[in-house]
């Protein structure tokens, strides 16, 4: 199968994204590509602090609130029960600071092949009485959900995992590993980053208790505006160590010398918060919701199935599942010197990444055009001598 034309409605949102025209990209994965409004929202955030100067924070401040709401449109979480913040690594610290570590009580369960740094984050914590449990991956692509369920028991704490793991793009059955947490009195914390904006995301429907994520990939809000999501009941029950003057029930009160904990999302703030990069993620964001991520999945299959018949043919090896259930919005692939070629392909603006033991990854968002596909396959063929495997 060839790149067949995609029944595309969504290549009208291509005009938002001037650059796509001098590249095709193929990376959005890592970060996805800028829309044209996002240089007027930072104008705006410049042109506030210019005329107004400090109270340029009457304005700034709300969009922290406007940011999360859009996110909670977007993962279908309940108003209110969202929040902003600089980095998946801060939300993780921070949430890690929420939790104490009884002897009895002290295992944090995730995959081998985590994202580092959320395991440099609960590695760490160690040090404060954690023990970590990896559960390995047979294949390097999947871990299985049955060595997760089964590293899930009453000594869990908590279970920090990928919802779309970051090196082969494999949906985790979220919803059996979360039950299962729940049914021991673990906690989960979803990283979202792999999915958010990709692929269709219901934390309500999940009941997870915590899930988070950035906007600088499939968001295309480029880096700085990650969020944290609470289930709604446990807002109030964490009262994080990792935390700041913005976590406070009145941050210009000046109270000393103890916190008192917001009783809304905020509590989860730190100190002054990064407001350039929401009104940066602001057009990605809205873009995305917009169009609605169900849309943006049903496209997302049949690109990276045309992708997979690509890399078939070729004669490389897949590193990402063929089935479109566990498939995310990526396609990971290796031969002999993909390095190599992927940074032959970076420098011919052929947009894409190369992670070690993993391979190539690609990624055609809702802008790339079906086109796009058999140029980038085209491209790494001539790169070859013309030749696949
Ligand atoms: C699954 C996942 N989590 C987290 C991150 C990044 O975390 P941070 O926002 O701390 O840079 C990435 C990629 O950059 C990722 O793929």
């Amino acid at each position: 199968m060839r790149a067949d034309p995609v029944a595309d409605s969504l290549i009208e949102y291509r005009a938002q994204f001037p650059a796509l025209e001098t590249c095709v990209h193929f990376i959005s994965h890592a970060l996805g590509c800028v829309p044209a409004a996002a240089r007027d929202d930072l104008n705006e955030f410049f042109e506030l602090w210019q005329t107004k100067s400090i109270s340029a924070w009457g304005d700034w401040l709300p969009e922290i609130d406007r940011s999360a709401a859009r996110i909670a449109k977007i993962i279908s979480a309940t108003p209110g029960t969202v929040t902003m913040m600089q980095n998946v690594s801060g939300v993780m610290a921070t949430l890690a600071s929420c939790f104490d570590y009884l002897p009895e009580r002290n295992n944090v369960v995730y995959e081998a092949t985590q994202f580092p740094t959320v395991s440099y984050v609960w590695q760490a914590e160690q040090r404060r009485g954690a023990r970590c449990v990896l559960v390995p991956s047979i294949d390097g692509i999947k871990v299985e959900t049955q060595a997760m369920l089964d590293a899930i028991d009453e000594h869990t704490l908590v279970v920090p995992m990928s919802h779309v793991m970051f090196a082969s793009a494999y949906i985790q059955d979220a919803k059996a590993i979360i039950a299962k947490a729940k049914s021991v009195g673990a906690h989960v914390i979803l990283d979202c980053y792999q999915s958010v904006g990709a692929v269709p995301l219901d934390v309500v429907d999940l009941g997870v208790s915590f899930a988070c994520g950035g906007s600088a990939k499939y968001l295309c809000g480029g880096p700085g505006a990650a969020w944290l999501y609470v289930r709604q009941d446990l807002i109030e029950q964490f009262a994080p160590r990792v935390t700041g003057w913005f976590g406070n029930e009145a941050p210009f009160a000046f109270t000393m010398p103890e916190q008192t904990y917001a009783e809304t999302m905020w509590r989860y703030l730190g100190g002054t918060p990064a407001v350039a990069a929401l009104y940066q993620a602001r057009a990605g964001q809205r873009i995305v919701g917009e169009i609605g991520v169900r849309k943006i999945r049903e496209k997302s299959l049949v690109m990276t199935a045309a992708c997979i018949a690509w890399i078939d043919e070729l004669g490389f090896k897949l590193n990402s599942p063929r089935a479109d259930h566990e498939r995310g919005a990526a396609v990971v692939f290796d031969f002999v010197g993909s390095a190599d070629v992927c940074r032959e392909l970076g420098r011919r603006k052929f947009y894409c990444d190369h992670r070690p033991t993993a391979g190539i990854r690609i990624s055609p968002h809702f802008y790339a055009k079906a086109e796009e596909i058999e140029l980038f396959f085209g491209e790494l063929k001539k790169i070859r001598g013309g030749r696949g495997r």
